[in-house]
C-alpha cells in the first residue's frame, strides 16, 4: 500500500501555516472537535458562488439546473463514500445532533410508550443522550445505559441483558469522543436485530478516518457531521434505510419537499426529498462532496493507517510521561487520546499547551456523565486529523514535561 505523503498533504490545508497571536506556528490536534479544510473544498465553494449559484430544485434555468445537479452529486458522492445502498437514503441535515433530534422527533417519539425503553451507553455524547433522555422522560419510558469495562469498552454482556422486547431503539456511538474506544458497531447491530430492534450509529467521530460501510454495519439510521471529516461547518447526514425514512413522518415542513398541497392536506415528495424542506445547504453540500472527493483521493485506508501510527506513538509516549494517565485502555483505538496529568487541571495544561500554539480540548467533551462514571472532572484530549505529523507530538510532550514539573 502506497503511504500517505504527509508534508504534501499539509500543503493543501491552508490554516496549517498560520500562526497564533504569539508567533507560534499551529500545530492542530482538536480534530475531534473539528477539523480543517482542505483548498479543494474552499476552491468548491468558492466556485460555487462565482460560477452557477442559484437555488436548487425551483429552477428550469441556467445556472438553477446546474446548481441542482450539483446538490444530487453530492448526495450520490455521500452515498458512494457510506456505501449507502442509494442515495435516496441520505438525507441532508445540518450536522450529527441535528439528524439524531430529527429521529428522536420523527421516527421514535410517535411511537414510544410508557414502560418502553431506550438503550444507549455510557459513552455517548451529550447529542446522542439528551434527545433521548428527553424523550423517555416525556413519556413515561426508561433510558437504559451500558456500562464500560475498565478498558473504556462496552461491557457487550451488559448490552445483551438490557435488549428486550419494549427496546424501542438502541442509540450507539460508532468511536467514543472522549476515549477514543472504537465501539463493535456490526456486532452490537445484529444483537438488536435479533430482538427486531432498530438501531441509530452517531458516527461522528468514524466517517472521516475510517472507511465507513452502512449496509456492512446495517445500521438503520447513521448520522456524522461534515465539519469533522474536513467538510464545510452547518451539513451533516442522516443516512437511513429506504424503508424507514419512507414510513417516518417528514422531519420537518415546508417548501421543496412536496409533491400536491391543498389549504387542508398534503401530498409529501419521496425520500429524500420528503425530509429536506426549505432552500438546503447547498454551499456545504457542494464542499462535502470535494472534501469526500480529497478524501478519496488520498485513500481512507492510507489516512487510517497514518493517524493510526500517530496515535500509538502518542500513547507510547503519554504512558511514559511521569504524572500522566491516560483514561481507557480499548481494545481498538480511534485516533483520540484523553490523559490527565497528576495535580494540573485539564484546562492549566490546555493553557500550557496553547502559549505553545498546540491547540488541544480540555473539559468535560460534552460527555459530562462519563467524567462522572470516571470520577474525573475533565480530561486533556489530543486528537489527530491526516496533516499531523510525529513532530507536534514530540512538542507536546516537551510541553507536558514542563506541566508536570510546574505543578508537582
Ligand atoms: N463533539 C466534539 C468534540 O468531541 C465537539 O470535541
Amino acid at each position: 500500500m502506497v503511504h500517505l505523503n504527509v508534508n504534501k498533504v499539509r500543503k493543501d490545508f491552508p490554516m496549517l501555516a498560520t500562526a497564533t497571536p504569539q508567533g507560534k506556528s499551529l500545530a492542530y490536534l482538536d480534530n475531534a472537535a473539528s477539523t480543517q479544510k482542505p483548498r479543494a473544498v474552499l476552491e468548491a465553494i468558492e466556485g460555487l458562488y462565482t460560477g452557477y449559484y442559484s437555488n436548487v430544485g425551483r429552477g428550469s434555468y441556467w445556472p438553477a439546473t446546474r446548481a441542482s445537479q450539483a446538490f444530487e452529486y453530492a448526495r450520490e458522492r455521500l452515498a458512494g463514500f457510506i456505501h449507502a445502498a442509494s442515495a435516496k437514503e441520505v438525507v441532508f441535515t445540518a450536522g450529527a445532533t441535528d439528524g439524531i433530534n430529527k429521529v428522536m422527533q420523527s421516527f421514535l417519539r410517535p411511537k414510544l410508550q410508557p414502560g418502553d425503553n431506550v438503550v444507549i451507553s455510557e459513552q455517548e455524547h451529550h447529542a446522542n443522550l439528551i434527545p433521548w433522555q428527553q424523550a423517555c422522560r416525556a413519556v413515561g419510558a426508561e433510558l437504559r445505559v451500558v456500562r464500560l469495562l475498565s478498558t473504556g469498552d462496552l461491557d457487550q454482556e451488559h448490552y445483551d441483558s438490557l435488549l428486550d422486547d419494549r427496546t424501542a431503539l438502541v442509540a450507539l456511538t460508532a468511536v467514543s469522543n472522549t476515549l477514543g474506544v472504537v465501539n463493535p458497531v456490526k456486532e452490537m447491530v445484529t444483537a438488536a436485530h435479533q430482538h427486531g430492534i432498530r438501531v441509530l450509529i452517531d458516527a461522528a467521530q468514524h466517517v472521516g478516518h475510517s472507511p465507513t460501510d452502512v449496509q456492512a454495519w446495517d445500521a438503520d439510521f447513521v448520522v456524522f457531521s461534515g465539519h469533522k471529516m474536513y467538510g464545510p461547518t452547518g451539513i451533516g447526514v442522516l443516512y437511513g434505510k429506504a424503508e424507514l425514512l419512507r414510513e417516518t413522518p417528514p422531519m420537518a415542513f415546508g417548501g421543496g419537499a412536496i409533491r400536491d398541497v391543498g389549504f387542508q392536506e398534503t401530498l409529501f415528495a419521496d425520500i429524500p426529498h420528503k425530509h429536506e424542506p426549505g432552500t438546503p445547504n447547498l454551499e456545504g453540500a457542494v464542499g462535502l462532496a470535494a472534501a469526500i472527493e480529497y478524501l478519496q483521493g488520498l485513500g481512507m485506508r492510507q489516512i487510517h493507517e497514518h493517524t493510526e501510527h500517530l496515535t500509538q506513538y502518542a500513547v507510547m509516549r503519554i504512558e511514559g510521561q511521569e504524572g500522566a494517565s491516560i483514561l481507557g485502555n480499548p481494545k481498538l483505538r480511534a485516533p483520540v487520546v484523553s490523559f490527565t496529568v497528576e495535580g494540573a487541571h485539564p484546562h492549566d495544561i490546555a493553557g500550557f499547551l496553547a502559549e505553545e500554539g498546540i491547540a488541544i480540548r480540555a473539559g468535560h467533551h460534552c460527555t459530562q456523565p462519563l467524567m462522572d462514571q470516571l470520577g474525573v472532572p475533565g480530561t486533556a484530549r489530543v486528537s489527530f486529523g491526516m496533516y499531523n505529523v510525529k513532530e507536534e507530538i514530540d512538542l507536546l510532550m516537551d510541553v507536558l514535561k514542563e506541566v508536570h514539573a510546574f505543578f508537582a
